[in-house]
């Protein structure tokens, strides 16, 4: 494994998404499962281009759907890496909606934790993660707390 650590700009990615019919509910908005889907998606790539290796989900936090996201929404899905473990990976997923050149709103924030695997699914060390500005290091301590409480919910503190 190369420990050289690596900036999160490597690893941030964005999916743009139109919600179409096959995406909704029967009120017109986005089906919540369909959000929770491409926030998966979103964190997978940004956590699998950081470790360079596949990495699982192994924990989704608390969403919270506040802002309705219609039929023919553009949705912007956004994920940056906040912080590294030995084998995990953390990446907060903020979700954005906007209708044509209206200025966008902030749907949902989402924070998902990867683990990277080897071809037989067992778990293998990541690159650690560069952090250069307060941006990154706030984003970091804040994951570090949230750590914390997600492995004592799941009794593994
Ligand atoms: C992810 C998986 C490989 C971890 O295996 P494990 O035996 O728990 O491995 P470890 O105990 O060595 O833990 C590995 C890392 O995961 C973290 N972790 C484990 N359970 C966690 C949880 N519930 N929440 C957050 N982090 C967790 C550990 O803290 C450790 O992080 P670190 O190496 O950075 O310190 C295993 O649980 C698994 O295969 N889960 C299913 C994944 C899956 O199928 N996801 C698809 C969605 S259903």
């Amino acid at each position: 494994m190369n420990p050289t650590p690596r900036h999160p700009s490597e690893s941030q990615t964005t999916m743009t998404e139109l919600v179409l019919p096959q995406h909704t509910n029967a009120f017109g908005t986005c089906f919540g499962g369909q959000i929770l889907s491409w926030i998966d998606i979103a964190a997978g790539i940004c956590s699998g281009r950081h470790a360079r290796t596949v990495a699982v989900t192994v924990a989704f936090d608390d969403v919270h759907f506040i802002t309705p996201i219609r039929l023919g929404d553009i949705v912007s899905v956004e994920a940056r890496l906040c912080y590294t473990g030995r084998t995990s990976m953390e990446v907060e997923v903020q979700v954005w909606r906007q209708r044509y050149d209206e200025p966008r709103e902030h749907a949902n924030t989402a924070y998902v934790v990867f683990v990277a695997v080897d071809c037989d699914g067992r778990p293998v060390e990541v690159p650690p993660m560069l952090i250069d500005n307060d941006d990154d290091r706030a984003r970091n301590n804040r994951a570090v707390s949230r750590r914390e409480q997600r492995l004592a919910k799941a009794h593994r503190a």
